[in-house]
């Protein structure tokens, strides 16, 4: 079965942010995101995905999920197959469903998992053949075992790995950068996952900017970071920058805010 390419994509889904963000789910201790703020950032987030060429779809807000603008994390996106997730929280059980109708339009096949287990789209990092899937306290085993036919069927090798602990999702500390390249926080680079890689290491002090997307010829990454961005471009990355504070608050980050996938 063809693959696409892991950082070429023609469009992204996402979903504007509800007033409920402010409830999202974080860490003990985050301040709430303003919803006012959040939607202004998400304004420039989606600026830059258009910039960077691909064709952006944008889904009403859904107040009775607060975390419903981390579309990322009840779908992966395979070619033209969307696998609808089982996100590891009990408050974003309904966004699975509530997304469906939506993936029906566009991918020609919709596959869901049926449990028993759990598995967050955050945690999960394409390459152009591996699939990297980090335990979590979202994503368990039995949840990677029901995925791993549906990725081995697309071409994909799969890498189990470990979320670093005290991390949300495997790609809060990471992104890739391309088909042999990856950023990560030094304590995921040290755990030695992405043996076979080229690893740029995020500096120390920003490993917040870890969680970057690549999308055609430009890194999209956050606002503020300033040694990342300048250790990119030397490196021959075009970069953008959006901010992203609102997010960080309930531990959301770019790569959560976009299905990114190839139609031919
Ligand atoms: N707030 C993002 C999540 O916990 O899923």
């Amino acid at each position: 079965m063809q693959k696409q390419r892991s950082w070429r994509f023609t469009h992204t889904l996402s979903r504007r942010p509800a007033n409920s963000v402010k409830d999202g789910l974080r860490a003990a201790g985050q301040a709430d995101p303003v919803p006012e703020l959040f939607k202004e950032e998400h304004h420039h987030y989606l600026k830059a995905l258009e910039r960077s060429g691909v064709l952006t779809t944008v889904l009403p807000s859904l107040e009775a999920f607060p975390d419903s603008v981390f579309v990322e994390d009840p779908v992966l996106c395979l070619s033209s197959t969307a696998v609808i997730l089982r996100p590891g929280a009990s408050s974003r059980f309904g966004e699975a469903e509530a997304i469906r109708p939506e993936l029906e339009k566009i991918f020609d096949q919709v596959v869901g998992l049926t449990g028993p287990g759990f598995v967050d789209g955050g945690d999960i990092l394409l390459t152009d053949d591996i699939a990297f899937i980090g335990l979590s306290e979202r994503t368990d085993r039995a949840g990677v075992e029901e995925l791993r036919p549906i990725l081995e069927r697309h071409g994909y090798q799969i890498r189990v790995v470990t979320t670093p602990a005290g991390v949300l999702h495997f790609k809060s500390d990471c992104g890739l950068l391309d088909s042999e390249t990856v950023f990560a926080t030094k304590a995921l680079a040290d755990s030695g996952c992405f043996n076979g890689f080229k690893l740029i290491e995020a500096p120390s002090g920003e490993e917040a900017a870890a969680n970057l997307i690549r999308v055609n010829d430009f890194v999209i990454m956050r606002t503020g970071f300033a040694l990342t961005r300048d250790l990119l471009e030397q490196n021959g990355y075009a970069v953008i920058t959006v901010p992203a504070d609102e997010a960080a608050k309930v531990d959301g980050g770019l790569s959560c805010m976009s299905l990114r996938f190839s139609l031919k």
